[in-house]
Formats: C-alpha cells, structure tokens, sequence
C-alpha cells in the first residue's frame, strides 16, 4: 500500500542506523560477502554461566508470569543494593524501575517529560537513538558540538546553549561513539547547572562500569540527593554483563518522574522478560561472582585497546581521543580533505567479529592499517 497513512510521531524518526547496518552486514555475510562490520556495539563475549543458571532456575520454579510493571521487587531490591554499596546512594523502591533495556529507560524518561515546543539538548557525537526518541516527541533537538574539546561535554558548553525552552539533556558518559568520559568535577558541574536553570537530566550510563585505568568511574548517583532530583539515571546490563539479547535495562528517578515511566511502561511492553528480571536480580545479590566475570571482560577490552588505540594513531592521517571507557575508538582521518570520523569498537564484536572475516584475523597494527585504509580510502 503505497499511501500508508504512518503517524506524524513515527514519520519524524529514521529508524536505527546502526540496526540497519548490522543487518546489512549479516546478510551480506550469509551471502558469502567478507565483511567487517563496524555497526552495533555489541560484546561478543556469551552472559556468564552463572546468570544463565538463574534464568534456569526462574524458569523450572515457574518465574513465568507476569511481573509489578516496574519489576520485581527483588530486582528493584538488587539494583538499590548496588548503588549503595558501590556509591552510598541511597535509592528507594518507587524511584526505581526495571525495563526492557537501556533503550526503553531512556524512551521512558524523554517521553514522559518533553512536550513538542520543548528543546532537548544533545552531545555530539551521539549514539543513533537519542535524537530519534526526541522526533519522536516533536521536541526540538539542539546540538551541542564537543570537537573543540575533544569530544568531552563541558559545563560551558551546556550553560552556554540552555535557552528558557530547554526542558532536558541527554549525557552518555563514558560515550558512544567517542568512548570520552566526563571528569567528575566537570559532571557535577553541568547537573548544578542544569538544575538551576530547571533543567531535567537522563544520564545514560549503560557503559557505566567500562572505564579502564587511570580513569575512574562516575555515576551521577554519587551526587547529593537534592542535584539527583533533576537527574533520571539509565542503566542496562547488556554490555555490563554481555546480555544484549536478554533486554533488561532500568532507569531511577524521582518517585513523579518514575511514577509517569510506569504509566508508560503499562501500556506498551509491559515489563521485560520475567526470568530475565530474576537471573539479573541474582546477578546483583551474588555480586562477587558477577565481578570475577566483569574483571575479566575488562581485562580482555583492555588489552584490545591497547592494542586498537596506538595502531590507529600510528596511521599517518589518523588521529583519536583516547577513549577512556566504553569500547569504542573515535579516530578522525584529519588530514584528508573530506575529513571523517571512523568510529570503531574494541568490544568482542569489534576486535574479534568486527575486525575479523570469516577468513582473516586482524592481529597486527599493520594488518588493522591496512584494512582501515582500504576501507577509508585514503
Ligand atoms: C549509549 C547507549 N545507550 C543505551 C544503549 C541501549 O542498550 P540496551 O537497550 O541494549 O540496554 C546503547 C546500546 O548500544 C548505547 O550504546
């Protein structure tokens, strides 16, 4: 039917960019096409043993019904118990709510709050779905641009573009694509300034544990509780503990903030998956075993960096802000003409899948060089 009437809502969005590639790239593989594919972030590690046994276990004693629209209680219970323990925040249960990934949570949080003639403040560079959640509102995004400080987000930089429209910023820190992270004293900063001027905050921190040293971890959940008013944090456990495809995500805001994302949530998925909501409480309350299988996937995302980062520096043309967390690298072929950014990842997906054919696997700077610049075509 050519004269599909699709809403307005819908017509404003493109749909994921990165989705899109990646398909192209699975079917172009099945094909047998050689491709690097350089789309979705996506570990390429499998979910630790452990959390596939308690999503077994879930299921053999009957988790299989329907959940509390916000979760079950000892997730939410779980997910408190974390933020204190690792930054003394204290969160109650009707702040907190579980979702169908980090996605939903910031899909939650933008439409809950933003009004068509409302502005919506972006960092560049930004994942695909931030400005795509904002159209699909009708508010107006406004673009802040970082190059001039390397892709990290300053509270000049914000103080600068907040007009008495403003109604919400979206941060991602440690970020995708630039894999930059946010000094703490500089994010505290921004959310001062934010909220003295009323203006609401979703902190996407879904790469919230991927901050490789010196650098340290930040979650606006360290601030005062009265700064975290203005502040709707969106986490995830998809890269954290390589559970993509298990979509559980939450997000924690004021009881009114949370109170509407229910509202939401109630009439369109629901909740996530049952059993996944269990075997990821489990995962919280047995933390000690969730971080021997975290420290090892870092050591692993470590050791890919410090390989990716120098290799593509070393490419004469090249240059790249060193990413201090996620699993991205933001390299920038500065000297060509049309210049570009090339974002890459270091996640499993990326060294091993992305940068790897079913025939050849890039394991020197060199052979990375030379693939990058057929590709780029320098
Ligand atoms: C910056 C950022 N935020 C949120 C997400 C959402 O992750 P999920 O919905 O799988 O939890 C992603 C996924 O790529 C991301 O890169």
């Amino acid at each position: 039917m050519s004269t599909f009437p699709v809403s307005e809502a819908v017509k404003r969005m493109r749909p994921s960019a990165t989705l899109a590639a990646m398909q192209a790239a699975k079917d172009l593989k099945a094909s047998g096409v050689d491709v690097i594919d350089l789309s979705v972030g996506e570990p390429d590690f499998d979910t630790p043993q452990h959390i596939k046994d308690y999503a077994s276990e879930a299921l053999q004693i009957g988790v299989t019904k329907y959940t509390p629209t916000a979760g079950i209680k000892s997730l939410q219970t779980a997910i408190a118990g974390f933020y204190e323990r690792e930054f003394g925040a204290k969160f109650e249960a009707n702040q907190i709510m579980a979702t169908t990934g980090g996605k939903q949570a910031i899909f939650n949080a933008v439409c809950a709050i933003t009004n068509p003639d409302d502005e919506v403040l972006l960092h560049q560079p930004f994942w695909v779905s931030f400005p795509e959640i904002v159209n699909f509102t009708g508010a107006k995004i406004v673009e802040i641009e970082t190059e001039s400080t390397e892709f990290v987000l300053t509270a000049a930089q914000v103080r600068a573009t907040i007009t008495p429209k403003t109604k919400l910023i979206i941060i991602n820190s440690p970020g995708n694509p630039s894999g930059r992270v946010i000094p703490a004293a500089e994010f505290r900063r921004i959310i001062e300034i934010c909220a003295e001027a009323g203006v609401f905050v979703v902190s996407d921190e879904c790469y919230l544990k991927f901050v490789y040293q010196p650098n340290q971890m930040f979650s606006v959940a360290m601030l005062p509780a009265e700064l975290r008013e203005f502040v709707c944090i969106a986490g995830s456990f998809s890269k954290t503990l390589a559970m993509t495809g298990w979509r559980v995500g939450y997000s924690i805001a004021n009881e009114s903030w949370t109170r509407s994302m229910t509202k939401l949530q109630s009439h369109s998925t629901t909740h996530p998956t049952s059993f996944a909501q269990a075997a990821c409480a489990a995962a919280f309350e047995n933390w000690n075993e969730t971080q021997k299988s975290l420290d090892s996937m870092l050591a692993e995302y470590a050791r890919r960096r410090e390989f990716l980062i120098p290799a593509l520096r070393s490419i004469r043309g090249f240059k790249c802000a060193e990413p201090e967390g996620a699993f991205y690298a933001f390299p920038d072929k500065f000297q060509n003409p049309n210049r570009c950014k090339i974002a890459a990842a270091f996640g499993l997906n990326s060294a091993r899948c992305r940068f790897t054919s079913e025939r050849r696997t890039i394991s020197t700077a060199q052979e990375l060089k030379h693939t990058l610049l057929i590709w780029s075509r320098i």
